[in-house]
């Protein structure tokens, strides 16, 4: 990324740029803009959860390891000493837009799309009826899930229907169709394995409105379904096309996922495995049940030239305890920032924020919350680089402001009573969890509750370097923790000096005023 002209920016006087979402765009975002030599920065990244990573540690499965791994090089974003993390603290909520503006030169919203899409049928809200981001936060660990609802849900789910064909589908199908001793070696909470083992799951279909060749699933996640311990997939092979029928096949994607699809069709379930119904070309048209959910309605669909799903009229209804909706995600507003009611993403223009179809001065986007729900963790990148250019552009350009002070952030944020929780409170976070595994020998188990996390952020505060200078994990975190942050007062970016725990830097830097509520254990 080149930025050619010379800025008034110095490293006394930064650039300095909030991002709103610690995810994978949001760290994307910091990354770009510390990647880059030619302004000096200083970021902020703000998350309304004490944990950074958004979607990889609340979305990814936690049967994919290789892929939440991912946290690792993502770490290396915030171990930058431009960068400081910001979390517990929820923009809209703790803190305004226009108050967050005030204490920086730019803004760059990435944070994500984190709502459920409706089906607009009757009996959607019945009990026994989830959205897969409740099912999803749930099984993760994340603290605002709501585990009453979802876990007597599960309690009765013999019959599991999951209603759309895309990735998260077959996430939440194999989660459910995991053999208990799959997902020991996972991070999920001990009450999810609990609840997952508890289960009486036998039988879980997935369906797709349109067919196959439409599926938004990939390859590789299809093909996952085969290789389970207690599960048989099963297709039905009058939903596949009949060979040499279409066009679509020529699609190499499309191909691939037919032949897998066509693979399992001789299928004759396993004594005891769970059945693991893949169907195609039906609709939901409704959820049947009187006080809870018995049973979906679909209707037999075709598609049309256009590539719709139109119903034939031909209705049949399935047997279901539990019904999944996993039909997308959808972004929302923030108190003073619109999103497209349609599509949940905000208006821009490569990244610069548009209000009233004008470009707004120093607000950003990137992520899902700029392109909508769609994309691995890695299109992210690309995206941060699109937006970081056109926000690096305007500051070498003299378009964004450069007032000679600007508030610290997280000093404006204590004195409105947020709790801040930074990069030594998370590393402290981390060092718990992967002590709370390894008593139960396992690599990690996330921490759900968010007074739990609370009170684990604060143990890394405060604790002379000699007492936490002990073998084990905790060591381990508070060791990495000395490596150093940043601590930035007004307008300045001054590296931590190397004697100095961050504890202290963070205490002295966010200093509480007496009145304000605290965590602290
Ligand atoms: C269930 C699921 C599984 C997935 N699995 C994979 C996979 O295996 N591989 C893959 O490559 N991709 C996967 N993806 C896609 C990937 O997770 C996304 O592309 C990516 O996370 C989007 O990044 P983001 O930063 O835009 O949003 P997010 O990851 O959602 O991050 C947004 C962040 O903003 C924070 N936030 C929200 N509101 C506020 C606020 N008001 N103030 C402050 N912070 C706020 C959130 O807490 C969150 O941390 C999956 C997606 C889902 C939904
Ligand atoms: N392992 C991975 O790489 C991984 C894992 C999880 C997620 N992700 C990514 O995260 C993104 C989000 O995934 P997603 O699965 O939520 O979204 P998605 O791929 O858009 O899938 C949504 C599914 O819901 C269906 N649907 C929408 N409205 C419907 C309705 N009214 N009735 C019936 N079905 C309906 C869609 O069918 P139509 O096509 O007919 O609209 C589609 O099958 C994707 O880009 C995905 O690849 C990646």
């Amino acid at each position: 990324m080149s930025v050619d002209r010379r800025t008034s920016y110095t490293p006394e006087r930064p650039l300095r740029v909030v991002v709103v979402g610690a995810g994978p765009a949001g760290l994307y975002t910091a990354e770009a803009l510390t990647r880059q030599d030619a302004i000096p920065v200083a970021v902020d990244i703000v998350d309304r959860l004490p944990t950074p990573f958004g979607l990889v540690r609340h979305g990814i499965a936690p049967d994919h390891l290789k892929m939440r791994a991912l946290r690792e090089t993502m770490h290396r974003t915030l171990d930058d000493p431009a960068v400081r993390f910001i979390g517990n603290v929820e923009i809209g909520v703790d803190v305004s837009l226009a108050e967050l503006r005030s204490c920086a030169d730019a803004v760059v919203y990435t944070y994500g799309a984190s709502g459920d899409r409706q089906l607009g049928i009757p009996g959607e809200q019945l009990p026994g009826s989830l959205a897969a981001t409740e099912l999803v936060a749930w099984y993760c660990g994340h603290p605002d899930a709501d585990r009453a609802t979802v876990e007597q849900a599960l309690s009765h789910a013999r019959s599991v229907v999951v209603v759309g064909v895309g990735n998260v589908a077959l996430d939440v199908a194999r989660v459910l169709a995991r053999a208990p001793g799959e997902l020991e070696a996972t991070e999920m909470p001990e009450h999810v394995l609990q609840a997952l083992s508890a289960a009486p799951v036998e039988q879980v279909t997935v369906l797709g409105r349109r067919g196959p060749a439409q599926a938004t699933f990939t390859t590789q996640e299809l093909r996952e379904l085969g290789g389970m311990a207690g599960a048989t997939v099963l297709v039905d092979p009058a939903d596949l096309p009949v060979e040499g029928s279409g066009g679509a096949v020529a699609d190499r994607l499309v191909a691939r996922n037919l032949a897998v699809l066509a693979g399992w069709v001789d299928h004759v379930p396993a004594a005891g495995a769970v059945r693991l119904m893949l169907q195609f070309h039906r609709r939901p048209v409704r959820l049947v049940g009187r006080d809870r959910v018995e049973a979906i309605e679909v209707e037999r669909t075709v598609v049309d030239a256009d590539g719709r799903a139109v119903g034939t009229g031909e209705l049949s209804v399935l047997p279901a305890d539990l019904v999944v909706r996993s039909v997308g995600y959808q972004g929302h507003p923030l108190p003073g920032l619109e999103v497209d009611p349609r599509s949940g993403t905000v208006a821009h223009a490569s990244g610069r924020v548009l209000r009233q179809g004008a470009v707004s001065r120093g607000e950003y986007v990137a992520g899902w919350i700029k392109r909508g729900p769609t994309g691995v963790v890695g299109t992210n990148k690309h995206d941060a680089r699109e937006t970081v250019t056109a926000l690096l552009e305007d500051a070498a350009g003299g378009v964004l402001g450069t007032q000679p002070a600007v508030m610290d952030l997280a000093a404006m944020l204590v004195s409105h009573g947020a709790d801040p929780v930074l990069l030594v409170n998370w590393r402290a976070i981390d060092a718990a969890e992967v002590a709370l595994g390894a008593a139960r020998g396992r690599a990690r188990t996330t921490l759900h509750d968010r007074a739990a996390l609370l009170a684990a952020a604060r143990s890394g505060e405060g604790v002379p370097s000699a007492d936490r200078d002990r073998s084990g994990d905790g060591a381990r975190a508070a060791d990495r923790a000395e490596q150093g942050s940043a601590d930035r007062s007004a307008g300045t970016a001054t590296q931590t000096p190397a004697t100095q725990t961050p504890a202290a830097v963070t205490t002295a830097s966010v200093a509480k005023p007496a009145s304000s509520p605290s965590s602290s254990p």
